[in-house]
């Protein structure tokens, strides 16, 4: 049974304790921002002459930041027809194709970016080889791979890889990516945990998160009434993606950044 003392306790401790959270706050680092990871591209020394390959790239906003801020070359790649059209449609070189098979010869680009999508592959290894044939002998691959972590309950787990559709490695996290990296042949010259700081960022900003949550709360709450317009296989993958922030703030997924290089 709870001790009154308990409660007394725990509710003055947390009177107490509001300054201090506001201060660690205050004096500790501000999460990044999504737009810092393009300050790895940068030591790549990539101008007018270069060539990027955006691989996965969805609408290319992306490969948008990419052209603007290093003036090269950039090719958006992917899977999606919709997603290369729109893509397209803001002025980018983008093409539909499957990062599997690049559509570009051996040894032809500067930089392969690749974020979050390599998850999607069946095979991380393949992409990666694939990535390592198109690429110079000074070239660069920028990766950023979500992955589920041990914090992951199982349950939660395994509702997360059915409405995703996961390829099976993933439930292997970054270790099977690591030793892709090695096998494929690539140098690691940069690795970190990116997560959860873009969330926070973003929590702070006031971006999509805030909206992606009350979508959370709401479909949860009239589960009944969004599954019967979207069908149970859409509302559990509308779910997964808007639990991703969450999960990703809670350290259930986290995000990895390489920098791997040919040489
Ligand atoms: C989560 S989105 C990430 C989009 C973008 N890179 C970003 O960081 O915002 C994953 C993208 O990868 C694409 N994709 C998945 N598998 C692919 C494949 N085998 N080849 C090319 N694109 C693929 C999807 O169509 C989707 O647009």
């Amino acid at each position: 049974m709870r001790k009154p003392d308990s409660v007394v306790d725990q509710f003055t401790g947390f009177l107490e304790l509001v300054p201090v959270v506001d201060r660690l706050m205050a004096e500790t680092a501000a999460p990044r921002s999504p737009e810092d990871l393009l300050d790895l591209v940068e030591p790549l020394g990539l101008g007018p002459g270069s060539l990027v390959v955006d691989a996965g790239s969805y609408d290319g906003g992306w490969a948008r930041r990419l052209e603007k801020r290093f003036g090269s070359e950039v090719l958006a790649l992917d899977v999606v027809p919709a997603a290369v059209g729109a893509a397209a449609q803001s002025g980018t070189r983008a093409v539909t194709g499957d990062v599997q098979r690049l559509p570009i010869r051996a040894a032809a680009a500067d930089l392969v970016w690749c974020r979050d999508m390599l998850s999607c592959v069946p095979d991380p290894l393949a992409a990666l080889r694939e990535f390592w044939r198109a690429l110079k002998s000074t070239g660069a691959v920028v990766l950023y791979v979500a992955f589920p972590t041990p914090e992951l309950e199982p349950k939660e787990r395994e509702r997360l890889f059915k409405a995703l559709d996961a390829p099976e490695w993933w439930a292997g996290g970054r270790a099977v990516v690591d030793d892709a990296i090695v096998d494929a042949g690539f140098q690691v010259v940069h690795h970190e945990q990116v997560s959860p700081e873009h969330q926070e960022r973003a929590l702070l900003d006031g971006g999509d998160i805030a909206r992606e949550l009350a979508i959370l709360g709401r479909i949860q709450r009239e589960r009944a009434r969004f599954e019967s317009e979207m069908g149970i296989i859409w509302y559990e993958r509308w779910r997964a993606w808007m639990a991703w922030a969450p999960y990703l703030l809670l350290g259930k997924l986290q995000t990895v950044v390489w920098v791997l290089r040919k040489a």
